[in-house]
């Protein structure tokens, strides 16, 4: 397999998504609803998505496609190479604020992630990794994770979770709240991953995300030192549902133990 190849037309074909997508920006969106009232799906979502399924089955067609959109088949396995598409991320954020959303493609071979990418398309930041080659942002380096302790941590956190979830005891998350330096969200659980793996955050945890958020994050993050899983520890099933606990090495088995973990 030409792992080079596929990185270089990968890369190529994300800036020019995201070009797209800024082109957009004058034109009028057709916004729709999916499962929920606050749960968004625009023409540019799927306008991406088949821009990516049209260039991945031209160039290879042997390769197989998990996009939210479900453009591709419908996947069970991951055998051979799959990409896992999120065409924007943070589709609120797009609507709304038109930032703060990303394009998220993690790249498998027989379960096995090789590649991920993700793309700031307004910042024009792509975050970018390569198995055992390390990860960048727009070609440069990104240092391997350091510890840091709880109370000096940067933790992203979606305030919706604090009240009401069937993972962690309501009071635990609060103190976890009170116990770190500082919270944000950003809205893109994409670009929290990259932040984490950047080191801008220091500690990302959701109790809910799909295969096409979190594939291409988790890769990064692991790339340079940080560690990802379930909020109990647990390896994530990239055909699955998931909470998501990624956060710089270290910390993560700390705050495993004293916040997530019911007794
Ligand atoms: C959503 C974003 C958001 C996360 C949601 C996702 P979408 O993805 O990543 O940050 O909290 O769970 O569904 O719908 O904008 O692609
Ligand atoms: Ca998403
Ligand atoms: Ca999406």
């Amino acid at each position: 397999m030409n792992w080079k190849e596929i990185d270089t037309y990968a890369k190529h074909w994300i800036k020019e998504a995201g070009e797209r997508i800024r082109a957009s920006f004058g034109l009028e969106l057709t916004v729709e609803t999916k499962s929920n009232a606050n749960d968004l799906v625009t023409n540019m979502d799927k306008a991406t998505e088949e821009f990516f399924y049209e260039k991945i089955n031209q160039q290879f067609p042997e390769h197989r496609i998990l996009g939210e959109e479900g453009v591709g088949e419908i996947i069970q396995d991951l055998k051979g190479i799959v990409w896992i598409i999120d065409p924007i991320d943070g589709t609120i954020n797009f609507v709304h604020q038109q930032r703060n959303f990303a394009i998220s493609i993690g790249i498998f071979e027989d379960g096995v992630g090789k590649i991920g990418l993700i793309y700031d398309v307004v910042h024009d930041e792509l975050y970018h990794s390569f198995k055992g080659g390390g990860a960048f942002m727009n070609g440069i380096r990104l240092p391997d994770l350091k510890p840091v302790p709880v109370k000096e941590t940067i933790l992203a956190i979606n305030a919706s979770w604090i009240n009401s979830n069937k993972l962690i005891p309501k009071e635990k998350l609060i103190k976890l709240v009170s116990d770190v330096r500082g919270t944000r969200s950003t809205g893109s659980a994409a670009l929290e991953l990259a932040y984490v793996a950047a080191g801008r955050y220091d500690a990302y945890v959701t109790l809910r995300l799909s295969p096409w958020d979190y594939a291409a994050g988790l890769l990064l993050v692991q790339e340079v030192g940080g560690a990802v899983t379930d909020v109990y520890g647990n390896d994530i099933d990239f055909l699955k549902k998931s909470s998501i606990f990624a956060s710089r090495p270290g910390l993560h088995e700390e705050m495993i133990d004293t916040y997530f973990k019911n007794e």
